[in-house]
């Protein structure tokens, strides 16, 4: 028997098979839209109702959102699979041919997704090259007929009928 391979490709490859679907959270800084795609949202608690992610501590874009006073968490349907690799795109605008709503607080949110949840950070919890951020909502919109997008294994997917 070999011994486990832990190394970040072989987990990233073994997380993988998890699916999951995939989030942008997102706010205006200076009158722009700043935000990146996550596949890591986890819903946590009802009363008081919480969210979650994890952001890699290497994010460059992070730093800017952490203070704002309101995020924007916007569900991505299965037709957003471009829409999340150029919300994830190094260079280049990562809004470019998205609609967005910015709301009078800063959240930003993309226009056809499911579900809207204008949040706030409550916790920062280091886990090793990532950061669980912990946030309050504080609105929510639900267009409950967009069907989500599913990533799982590097590959964006659509749930079956
Ligand atoms: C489908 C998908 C899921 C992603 N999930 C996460 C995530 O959960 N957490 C995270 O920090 N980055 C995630 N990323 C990467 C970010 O979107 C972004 O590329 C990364 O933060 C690097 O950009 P930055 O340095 O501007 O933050 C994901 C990217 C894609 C395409």
């Amino acid at each position: 028997m070999s011994r486990t391979n832990l190394s970040p490709s072989t987990l990233r490859e073994a997380f993988g098979h998890f699916p999951s679907g995939v989030i942008a959270i997102a706010a205006e800084v200076d009158g722009q839209r700043v935000g990146l795609a996550a596949s890591t949202f986890v819903p946590v608690s009802l009363d008081p109702p919480l969210v979650s992610f994890c952001v890699q501590n290497t994010s460059a874009t992070w730093p800017k959102l952490k203070d704002l006073p309101y995020l924007g968490i916007s569900v991505l349907g299965e037709s957003h699979d471009e829409a999340a690799r150029a919300l994830a795109a190094k260079t280049g605008d990562r809004f470019a041919g998205l609609q967005t709503v910015s709301n009078q607080r800063g959240a930003v949110f993309v226009d056809g997704t499911s579900v809207w949840l204008e949040s706030a950070v409550e916790q920062l919890i280091p886990a090793g090259d990532h950061t669980i951020v912990i946030l309050r909502v504080s609105d929510i919109t639900v267009h409950s007929d967009v069907p989500p997008i599913v990533f799982h294994r590097s590959t964006f997917r659509r749930l079956g009928a």
